[in-house]
């Protein structure tokens, strides 16, 4: 392939790569940066959809990625549902849907200390490496409704300790603690 041809075969896949998804209808408002964020100011190209692949090269390529990720509350908000879901399956006698949320979990609560390593002291302390994890991750294996059962209460207890420890002891007041609290008495025949 020629030169020209193979740019604009690139430019094309570039552009169907930024594109191929839904759209609603522009307003017709001239895109702008954020004020908040100054550094968006040093790119070369105008303001676009193309908010990465326009960046002036990959360091700020990197710095915004690692902007958008955030830091501890993003991986905490999904770490809030699969405990939640893991509540759910316990309820339902479903080990092996609670053993799923279980372990992306784990790889959730690695997550926050990459990206937060002043927390990862007490992730692993508090929660992957004091026993709590594993034991839970063994009431499951067991399949005994009781074992789960007692085993998520300690799990629970340990979720908003180590908030208090990390100076967050506010978001214990966080809806899903109080739907978590109990549960429903358990029959055999459920
Ligand atoms: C390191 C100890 C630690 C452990 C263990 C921990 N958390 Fe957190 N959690 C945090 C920190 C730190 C934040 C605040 C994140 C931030 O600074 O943005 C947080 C935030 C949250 C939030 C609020 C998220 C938001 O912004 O919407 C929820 C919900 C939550 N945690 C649930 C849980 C649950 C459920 C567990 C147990 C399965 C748990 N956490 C275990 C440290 C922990």
């Amino acid at each position: 392939m020629k030169p020209r041809i193979i740019a604009v075969a690139v430019l094309c896949a570039a552009t169907s790569i930024a594109f191929a998804q839904s759209m609603v209808k522009p307003t017709g408002n001239a895109p702008q940066f954020p004020k908040a964020y100054k550094e968006l100011a040093k790119q070369t190209k105008p303001p676009s959809n193309n908010w990465l692949l326009d960046a002036n090269d990959d360091t700020e390529r990197f710095r915004r990625l690692q902007v958008v990720m955030g830091g501890t509350d993003i991986p905490m908000w999904e770490i809030g549902y699969r405990y939640e879901e893991l509540y759910v399956a316990i309820q339902k006698n479903n080990w092996e849907m609670g053993i799923y949320h279980w372990d992306k979990l784990r790889d959730r609560m690695n997550f926050s200390g990459m990206k937060r390593p002043a927390r990862t002291q007490n992730i692993e302390g508090m929660f992957l490496e004091s026993g709590v994890w594993q034991s839970m991750r063994d009431a499951l294996k067991s399949k005994s409704p009781e074992r789960m059962r007692s085993e998520f209460q300690t799990v629970r207890e340990v979720c908003m300790a180590c908030h208090v420890a990390e100076n967050l002891g506010f978001l214990n007041d966080s809806s899903v603690f109080k739907r978590t609290e109990s549960f429903k008495e358990h029959k055999k025949s459920d």
